[in-house]
């Protein structure tokens, strides 16, 4: 395969891209670390055209911050709850401004099961939520049948330490029309043929 000079241009602009928008993300708290921020953003540039993406775990936003920055509609769903999230009220607060400053964002403080797509199919999912089976697989099925053909799924936490989200991605790579696009740093991206 050859490289043109037109690929080198693309890449050298999705770079920067991507550094403009890490530069907005990294000042939200959060774990979602730059090489993973980075992979994200690359896949959300690359969606197919009028889709729109969904995430399921938003906490402070910053990966919703990142993802703002594709200029995709995104929406973003989390509930929350004080219980299990020590600092809800200033999440939900960092949330809201979040949604507020980016006309594309909107966050719902409801959990998945609560969310129903309305309008454009998704693009790309980004799963970041509840990572203790049955729950990411859960969040892939509730939102499957809304997935636009060659979308993506990311699942965030991919790792030793979240059994579930390895379970999870273990069942769906028995489909067929599940393709694995990327797994590294903690990250599976898997691709949605239908
Ligand atoms: C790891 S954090 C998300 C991090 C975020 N993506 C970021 O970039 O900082 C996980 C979040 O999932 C949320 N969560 C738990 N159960 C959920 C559910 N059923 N639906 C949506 N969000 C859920 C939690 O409230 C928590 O804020």
């Amino acid at each position: 395969m050859f490289i043109t000079s037109m690929d080198v241009i693309e890449s050298v602009q999705i770079q920067n891209a991507f550094l403009i928008a890490w530069s907005k993300a990294q000042k939200v708290p959060g774990r979602y670390l730059e090489r993973q921020a980075q992979k994200l953003f690359e896949f959300a540039l690359k969606i197919p055209k009028g889709t729109s993406i969904v995430e399921v775990g938003s906490y402070r936003g910053r990966s919703l911050t990142l993802l703002a920055q594709s200029k995709n509609p995104i929406i973003s769903v989390d509930p929350l709850n004080p219980k299990q999230v020590k600092d809800a009220a200033n999440a939900a607060r960092s949330l809201e401004r979040i949604s507020k400053q980016y006309k594309n964002v909107e966050w719902f403080r409801v959990p998945r099961v609560k969310y129903l797509h309305k309008g454009s199919l998704i693009g790309l999912l980004h799963i970041d939520g509840d990572h203790r089976y049955p729950s990411p697989m859960d969040d892939f099925l509730h939102f499957e049948e809304h997935m636009a053909p060659n979308s993506f799924v990311v699942f965030h936490d991919f790792n030793e330490r979240h059994q579930g989200v390895r379970r999870a991605i273990k069942e769906l790579s028995r489909r067929k029309k599940f393709i694995k696009e990327y797994s590294g740093n903690s990250l599976f991206i898997g691709r949605i043929v239908k």
